[in-house]
């Protein structure tokens, strides 16, 4: 088959979150098992590698309407994997900036143009996929131009894929974007696009695409919840029948304990020594009292209310205080939740410490150093960072919801079963109890390193993801 990806975020060209992960190794595996795969990106500020890329179109003009100039794009094209090749859109207006997702004026042609655009470089080099594979709401109104605009054109018998990778961002934007794809104004229609009195990409993305999946079997049933549904459980339940939910994997060229070249100490399953020269480099980089007998507690995350984090923010001082943890948390996002944390390690200078900001590099640092690591998560459709945890011997701490309850197995009090501490609630005494829960498990020495061996026993790959894919293809073949 040959099966064209479009995605705002591509790893480790570009990365907001797990959707530049889960591209990467989605399309790298794919190809793997013998299709052929392009996958289309934008060109940000950020993207490095430039000098590597050849020009794959030199202009292309892009069938969007307004300025003439602005329509035109350069294609340029890179070798990711045997048989798969990243197409990055450059068009400095819309992407020459660093951010993924900036807060702009124009957001929706600037998410909706990358789309078009990918479709018309098929058109331009004669590269037609058999199938088109969207992920995310950036990408939701590509289904509908198949089945609008293009389809009399050479990708009208292109079947579609759209993958939720998170429900809670849709695209909730001006109706001027029918005009400006040239889509009917007939699907502003409450059973067609129209949300609130705007248009909502993801909406259109679930509507039209041939076969809709998302991240984890859980998270494709919740999301057919109001629960979960975030204003769109009765569209999502219109697909029930066309709806799949597939597990994300590990990809270990980038996240493998043996060969990470970010960490102090490699180390394995078989020979897991390492790990305790990880956790005393963490220590040592955050300041922390430097003792292999306290749990430390890592935590790698977007700060958002998604994570649940501000929860925990209530469950640690408790821990802290009785000297009964450590805890290191990385990420970035909400103002006030990145205070709250910044206060908790000035509370606990030995104790806790925090950084604001991105670094991948630290990131790995965490998963090998750390002894639990915490997610929270107030909902998750699958979540990458269990995956690593497992693979790199710490054990997952995490709310039983989405992908965490698809690939976290309990362990309770007396047994060597299960690979996390899980829990059920989202508030702060079931984090609490958590936490609780995981200093128990790291006292009991034979029960602590069967539960972190049975973590690195598991393996999500891609390769079963892709394979779970390429079914999803073949049905939707079927049907377009
Ligand atoms: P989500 O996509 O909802 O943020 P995932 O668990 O799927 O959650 O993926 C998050 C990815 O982003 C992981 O690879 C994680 O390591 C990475 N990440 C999140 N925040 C940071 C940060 N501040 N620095 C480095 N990596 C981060
Ligand atoms: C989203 C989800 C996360 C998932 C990732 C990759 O950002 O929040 O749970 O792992 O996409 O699919």
């Amino acid at each position: 088959m040959k099966i064209l990806h479009i995605s705002p975020e591509l790893a480790p060209w570009s990365k907001a979150g797990g959707l530049g992960d889960a591209a990467a190794g989605l399309v790298k595996a794919i190809a793997g098992q013998g299709h052929d795969v392009r996958i289309a990106t934008p060109l940000y500020g950020s993207v490095p590698d430039r000098e590597k890329m050849t020009t794959l179109i030199e202009s292309l003009t892009v069938d969007v309407s307004g300025d003439a100039a602005k329509a035109k794009c350069r294609v340029l094209q890179l070798k990711v994997a045997e048989r798969c090749e990243a197409w990055f859109i450059e068009h400095a207006e819309y992407y020459g900036a660093r951010e993924v997702y900036p807060a702009r004026e124009d957001t929706a042609e600037r998410a909706a143009y990358f789309g078009r655009a990918a479709l018309d470089a098929c058109l331009a080099t004669g590269w037609i996929p058999d199938v088109i594979h969207c992920h995310d709401w950036t990408t939701g109104l590509v289904p509908v131009l198949l089945n609008h605009n293009l389809k009399n054109s050479a990708l009208g018998r292109a079947a579609s894929v759209l993958t939720i990778h998170n429900l809670q961002h849709q695209g909730l934007l001006s109706r001027r974007i029918l005009a400006y794809l040239k889509l009917p104004e007939s699907l502003f229609h409450a059973d067609q696009l129209e949300c609130f009195g705007g248009v909502n990409y993801l909406k259109g993305g679930i509507l039209h695409a041939t076969q809709v999946t998302t991240v984890s079997p859980t998270y494709a049933q919740e999301i057919q919840t109001g629960e979960y549904g975030f204003g769109l459980d009765d569209v999502v339940r219109r697909r029930s029948q066309d709806l799949d939910g597939i597990l994300n994997g590990v990809d270990r060229d980038e996240w493998d304990p043996e060969s990470d070249p970010h960490i102090a100490k490699k180390f394995s399953a078989k020979d897991i020594k390492g790990k305790a020269d990880c956790k005393l480099d963490l220590q040592k980089q955050f300041n922390l009292k430097l003792d292999p007998k306290i749990p430390l507690i890592g935590v790698v995350s977007r700060l958002w209310d998604q994570k649940g984090l501000d929860l925990a923010l209530g469950a640690l001082p408790k821990f802290l205080r009785a000297g009964k943890i450590q805890f290191v948390l990385l990420g970035s996002g909400d103002a006030a939740l990145e205070n709250s944390f910044k206060k908790i390690a000035e509370d606990f200078p030995h104790a806790a410490a925090v950084r604001i900001g991105y670094d991948n590099g630290l990131s790995h640092r965490i998963e090998a150093g750390a002894d639990f690591f915490l997610m929270p998560s107030r909902f998750e459709p699958c979540g990458l960072n269990q995956l690593y945890s497992m693979t790199y011997g710490t054990i997952p701490i995490v709310r039983a919801t989405g992908g965490l309850a698809d690939t976290v197995t309990p362990w309770s009090a007396g047994s060597k079963h299960g690979t996390g501490i899980v829990f059920n609630h989202a508030d702060t005494p079931a984090i609490e109890w958590a936490i609780g829960q995981a200093i128990e498990l790291f006292h009991l020495p034979k029960e602590f390193s069967a539960v972190k061996l049975n973590g690195m026993k598991t393996s999500f790959t891609w390769a079963d993801a892709a394979a779970s894919y390429i079914k999803v293809y073949k049905k939707s073949l079927k049907k377009a």
